[in-house]
């Protein structure tokens, strides 16, 4: 259940405090051009918020922003009341951000990989960050993967290592891109559980973009959908099984119509291409 005061580290099982996030009148434009535009929305602490919307809505700018790797044009966003571009922030908050792509390094190990973060802000000796990579591993399945390089793994295994090597920065909030994407149901059947579980286990706060809708119906506390840089419906995910607004259940269950002349077109492009 969302609400959680506290999370737990998944290394040492210290409790901190749980992160909110708070999204207010946030535009983001490029060169002029405006992706998102006036967005509000909150996530509490301990939930897990899933965003969804068409290709090319916006879904990962937002979520850029939220993660503080851009500035929103207007508007604001807030992490337990912290503005996730300023410096001193890492001091209150923890976030880890799993990659649309994985953005794993291809020339590392999976075990450098993950060891990449807690050497570089000095996280305890080799020891304390061998320890620390392997229990990682352990609860993403993915032991005896740790000499292995990227290229030598599936796409399900390299999502799981992005979520491993987020894991590893013991996060207390918790923002995926697109975590199933490109995978079949079963492995994505997995991801998902293991999102529930690090939640579930760890109090993680989450903000899962996704076009999955099995995604969402399984694990989001609450659901909102991206139109055009527009949020334009934000709800517990039982709303999902009956929309009322015409636009959303459009998106989540698209008719395809046969009769429409660009099939008319296409079927006599592959029948001329057959003669
Ligand atoms: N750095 C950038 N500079 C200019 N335009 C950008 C930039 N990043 C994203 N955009 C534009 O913003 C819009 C939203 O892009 P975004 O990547 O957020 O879509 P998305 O909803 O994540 O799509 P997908 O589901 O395909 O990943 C697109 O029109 C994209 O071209
Ligand atoms: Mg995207």
């Amino acid at each position: 259940m969302p609400c959680s005061s506290t999370t737990r580290n998944p290394f040492t099982g210290a409790e901190a405090p749980a992160v909110d996030v708070k999204v207010d009148g946030m535009s983001k434009s490029y060169a002029g051009v405006e992706v998102i535009r006036d967005v509000s929305f909150s996530v509490e602490s301990g939930e897990i918020f899933v965003l969804m919307g068409p290709s090319g809505s916006g879904k990962s700018v937002l979520l850029r922003q939220v993660a503080g790797l851009e500035s929103p044009t207007s508007g604001t966003v807030r992490l337990s009341g912290h503005d996730p571009r300023e410096e001193a922030t890492r001091d209150h908050v923890k976030l880890a951000l799993v990659f649309q792509a994985g953005a794993l390094f291809n020339s590392l190990s999976v075990y450098d990989n993950l060891a990449l973060y807690p050497r570089e802000h000095r996280q305890g000796n080799e020891k304390a960050i061998r320890e620390k990579v392997m229990h990682s591993l352990k609860i993403l399945s993915l032991e005896n993967q740790e000499g292995k390089f990227p290229s030598e793994l599936s796409g399900g295994m390299k999502k799981r290592v992005a979520i491993a090597r987020a894991l590893v920065m013991e996060p207390q909030l918790l923002l995926y891109d697109e975590p199933t994407s490109e995978l079949d149901p079963v492995m994505s059947a997995t991801i998902v559980e293991i999102i529930g579980t690090l939640k579930d286990q760890f109090k993680v706060t989450s903000v899962v973009v996704s076009h999955d809708r099995a995604l969402a119906m399984s694990i989001a506390d609450r659901v909102g959908i991206l139109m055009n840089g527009r949020l334009i419906s934000i709800g517990p995910r039982s709303e999902l099984e009956h929309p009322k607004d015409p636009v959303v259940a459009d998106f989540l269950q698209p008719k395809i119509d046969i009769g429409h002349p660009r099939f008319k077109q296409l079927e006599n492009q592959n029948q001329k291409a057959i003669q």
